[in-house]
C-alpha cells in the first residue's frame, strides 16, 4: 500500500491520535509477523471507527473482513454492554487468532465471529444495523454494498476501507481499482445515501443512509 499522505504528516497524525487499548496494541504488534500485515486497519483508522460507532450510538455492527480482529475489537470496545459486532472471515487460521484475542478482552463477548464467505454470512445478518464496515476482497465491494444496504437502518453508517486503493482509483487499470472506483461513483449518485471520502490511510468511504 502506497502512502497517499506525506509520511511526516502521517506520523504526526499517528502521534496525536488517541492511544488504543493495550490488547489492540498487542494485536497490531503480533500481526506484524503475518505476511499480509498491511491489511490491519491500525490505530488512526481504528480510532475513526471508534468515533463513528460512538456518534451513531451503534448497538449492532456488521463487519466484512475480520482478519486478526483489530477493527472488530476496536468497535466492540466503543459499544455499550448490550452491543453486538457480527464479523466474518473466510480464512480459518486468522479467524482462530482473532477469536483468541477476543477471549482475552472484557468486550470480546460482544463479538460474534462467523467463518465463511461474506456472501453467505450476509444473508443471515439481521436488519436494522447501525454501522456496516466493509473491509474484505475488493473485487466484490459492489455486490456487498448492494446486499448489505437494505440491512442498514436509516441514519446508519456504511464505511468502506481502501476506497482510494493507493490512488489507483484515479486511473483504474486493475480489477480492485475498477471495483472501488465503481463503488465510489455509485454511492455518490445513490439517492438513499450521502457520503464523504476521507483520505485516512488508504481512503475511507463514509456513507449515511438518509433518514
Ligand atoms: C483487509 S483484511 C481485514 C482487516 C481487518 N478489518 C482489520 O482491521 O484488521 C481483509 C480480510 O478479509 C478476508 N476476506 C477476503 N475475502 C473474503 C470473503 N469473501 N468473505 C469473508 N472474508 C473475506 C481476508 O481473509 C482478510 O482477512
Amino acid at each position: 500500500m502506497k502512502d497517499i499522505i506525506n509520511p511526516q504528516i502521517e506520523q504526526y497524525i499517528e502521534k496525536h491520535t488517541r492511544q488504543e487499548s493495550p490488547l489492540l496494541r498487542q494485536i497490531a504488534s503480533d500481526t506484524q509477523e503475518h505476511p499480509n500485515a498491511q491489511m490491519l486497519t491500525g490505530k488512526v483508522e481504528g480510532q475513526l471507527l471508534r468515533m463513528l460507532v460512538k456518534l451513531v450510538r451503534a448497538k449492532r455492527v456488521f463487519e466484512i473482513g475480520c482478519f486478526t480482529g483489530y477493527s472488530a475489537l476496536t468497535m466492540a470496545e466503543a459499544m455499550p454492554h448490550d452491543g453486538e459486532v457480527i464479523t466474518c472471515e473466510i480464512d480459518e487460521q486468522v479467524a482462530h487468532d482473532a477469536q483468541n484475542y477476543f477471549s482475552l478482552s472484557p468486550h470480546g463477548y460482544k463479538i460474534k465471529l462467523r467463518i465463511g464467505h461474506a456472501t453467505d454470512v450476509i444473508r443471515a445478518v439481521p436488519n436494522d444495523l447501525d454501522l456496516i464496515f466493509i473491509d474484505a476482497d475488493k473485487e466484490n465491494v459492489l455486490s456487498y454494498y448492494n446486499a448489505v444496504k437494505p440491512k442498514l437502518r436509516k441514519g446508519g453508517l456504511l464505511v468502506v476501507d481502501n476506497v482510494l486503493w493507493s490512488g489507483k482509483v484515479i486511473h483504474p487499470n486493475d480489477s480492485e481499482a475498477m471495483a472501488l472506483d465503481t463503488l465510489n461513483k455509485r454511492i455518490m449518485v445513490d439517492p438513499q445515501m450521502e457520503n464523504i471520502i476521507l483520505p485516512v490511510r488508504d481512503g475511507v468511504q463514509v456513507a449515511m443512509k438518509k433518514p
